[in-house]
């Protein structure tokens, strides 16, 4: 496996509409190779999703860790199309890989199902809500050429990480 570069704001492939998945590509051993190193790359940097834009691919695919507990593995999605399950929109902190040592409450769809391929090209289905459908969110908002920053209502709660740390993590409400 290999980690490989993460992009960062200012490249256009992050700003660039990423393209689908064919089932065939889905399939090639060197999709597979680059999936396997996008999850290594999403480890590496402590990162909780990485989006295939991230690692200059243009292609609808993100990793994620959408469950919870110590040896939750994973998940990879693939073509996602999202739809809200309730009217609920919840704000909470995001950061991004792509703008390193930022945080800034984002408002999201509280409660969503994604439409998916899986790893092996199958069709899932997926209900999430609070923490994991703000991932689900957020990566999807990748492969649209969307940062989290178009996303927030204000610009008031930008922080820099340590003063995220410092004066915000304890008023983490999600
Ligand atoms: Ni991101």
């Amino acid at each position: 496996m290999s980690i490989l570069k993460v992009s960062r704001m200012g490249h256009p492939v992050l700003r660039q509409k990423a393209r689908p998945l064919e089932r065939s590509e889905i399939r090639d051993p060197r999709f597979q190779k680059l999936l396997d190193d996008m999850i290594a790359t999403m480890h590496e940097y402590n990162g909780v999703g990485l989006a295939g834009p991230q690692v200059h691919e243009g292609l609808r695919v993100f990793v994620a860790m959408l469950d919870s507990g110590d040896d939750a593995e994973a998940s990879v999605i693939i073509n996602p199309v999202i739809t809200p399950l309730d009217k609920q929109v919840v704000e909470g902190w995001e950061g991004c890989l792509s703008i390193p040592e930022i945080r800034g409450r984002v408002p999201r769809a509280h409660k969503i199902v994604v439409k998916a391929l899986d790893r092996d090209g199958r069709g899932v289905e997926i209900e999430a809500e609070d923490f994991p459908a703000r991932v689900i969110q957020h990566e999807t908002d990748h492969l649209d050429g969307v940062l989290f920053l178009d996303r927030m209502g204000s610009m008031a709660s930008l922080t820099y990480l340590d003063e995220y740390a410092r004066y915000h993590a304890r008023d983490n409400d999600d």
